[in-house]
């Protein structure tokens, strides 16, 4: 089991350059099955979920593989690719998910056991079948898996999302390049790495528009080619730099992450009296640690734009030592504070019920032993012991790693006193 070692009482100071989103590369990667030419992903962090992706889609019959810092993909005939998943890689992650369309359109057939990924709560896949069996496909549920087979090409259609799930807009969008006619989807998800996945197909031949609204329009059946697209920033990965100088205090500059991407989260540390200096891509994080945080904040998780779910613990850890009392409420995940725990064992005054997590602020945070619960509340516990007294032991269960390539390294890199893997130093305190 990895553990993260972090002293805090430093501030950070320095640059720091997010590395491609996660949530975009993962769904690009599965999307590449549709395409009938060579595609190349630049920038793409050496994350666990990668690396189970490219296993995943050898696994399939689809050649993937890493050269440097770029991900390349190979077109493969029909009649080379097999629709079954294999457990391992179905559990390892959520992202088993976004391979329901490319493998139903391309392989005719696709089995999916059980998408594992961070439990954050009941997480169904009822949207995705559902759109998918609108469009045609026969749907088998068994046990926990679910099989799905097509007898002639899925038909477009006019279809309504009960929610707007980014995982089940993505799928319904790649189903819809595939099926005949022209697609309505109403009640999409208007996330960033939507768009994303928008421009990608775009770029490869798909004629879709309204990416960023909740009503998308797909024509059907043209032919996809391959492309060269670099995914969006990690906006996730920025908020996490942002909270830990808000924690820990300091300077830093987040580059090549436009503010748009998590302006909910920098209005909120703003909020806080954390400083922000907002440019075209480029964002200046400062705050003064002998100055207090202001809290008698409420917030409320919810679908783009409004404040994101994955940045809630983050804001939590911010809280901690506020002075005044704040709520978070997150109404898309019945279990995302399961980190709770670990800043309590900090000394803080914080508390999870259902969706709900209060923080009492006043926190003078002690080093404590903790475990990371999921990726992004293990994150969170990471920006508390930045502001902890003492050396705290996180161990990560592997959750950290499926988003953040480095995160000891990169806090490591802006002065924070982290190391990973028994004691080991990840990086010198290189600043750019
Ligand atoms: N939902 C359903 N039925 C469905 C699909 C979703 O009820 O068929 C519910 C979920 O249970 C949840 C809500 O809808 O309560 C939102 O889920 P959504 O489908 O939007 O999320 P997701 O696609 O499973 C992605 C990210 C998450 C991020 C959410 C919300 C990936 C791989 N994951 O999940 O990221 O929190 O969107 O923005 O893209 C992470 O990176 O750590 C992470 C969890």
């Amino acid at each position: 089991m990895q553990t993260i070692t972090i002293t805090g009482g430093q501030t950070l100071h320095g640059t720091i350059h997010p590395a491609a989103a996660k949530n975009s590369v993962l769904p690009l990667l599965a999307a590449s099955l549709l395409c009938g030419g060579p595609c190349c992903l630049r920038g793409v962090p050496a994350l666990s979920d990668v690396d189970t992706s490219l296993a995943l889609l050898r696994a399939v019959g689809a050649p993937a593989e890493r050269r440097g810092a770029d991900l390349y993909t190979r077109p493969v005939t029909p009649g080379s690719l097999c629709g079954e998943i294999p457990p391992p890689l179905a559990g390892a992650m959520r992202s088993s998910v976004f391979y329901l369309a490319p493998l139903l359109c391309r392989a005719g057939m696709v089995r999916l056991p059980l998408p594992g990924g961070c439990r954050l709560g009941p997480r169904p896949v009822d949207i995705h079948l559902a759109g998918l069996a609108a469009m045609g496909a026969r749907v088998e549920l068994e046990g926990e898996a679910a099989t799905l087979r097509r007898f002639g090409p899925l038909q477009a259609v006019d279809f309504t999302l009960r929610l707007p799930s980014v995982g089940a807009t993505m799928t319904l969008l790649m189903a819809a390049c595939c099926a005949m006619g022209t697609t309505v989807l109403r009640g999409a998800a208007c996330e960033p790495e939507v768009c994303d996945l928008a421009d990608f197909l775009c770029a490869c031949g798909a004629s879709i528009t309204g990416a960023g609204t909740p009503v998308l329009v797909i024509q059907g059946r043209r032919p996809l080619g391959g492309a060269l697209h670099t995914p969006l920033p990690d906006r996730i990965a920025a908020a996490t730099y942002a909270a830990a100088v808000a924690a820990a205090g300091g300077r830093i500059t987040v580059q090549g992450c436009a503010p748009q991407y998590y302006r909910a989260f920098l209005d909120f540390l703003e909020c806080c009296g954390v400083q922000i200096e907002t440019g075209e891509r480029d964002v200046v994080i400062a705050r003064d640690p002998a100055l207090p945080l202001r809290g008698g904040q409420q917030l409320c998780a919810n679908a783009w734009p409004a404040f994101a779910t994955d940045t809630a613990p983050l804001a939590a850890a911010v809280l901690l030592q506020a002075d005044a009392p704040s709520e978070i409420y997150d109404y898309l995940f019945a279990n995302r504070f399961a980190c709770a725990a670990g800043f309590a064992a900090m000394g803080a005054d914080c508390r999870a019920r259902g969706r709900a997590l209060y923080i009492g602020g006043g926190a003078a945070l002690q080093a404590a032993r903790v475990t990371a619960p999921d990726l992004r509340g293990g994150a969170a516990l990471a920006v508390a012991a930045l502001a902890a007294r003492g050396t705290t032991l996180l161990q990560d269960p592997g959750h950290i790693r499926r988003g953040y390539a480095d995160l000891p390294g990169e806090l490591a890199s802006l002065g924070g006193l982290v190391l990973a893997e028994g004691n080991r130093p990840v990086h010198a305190a290189a600043r750019i």
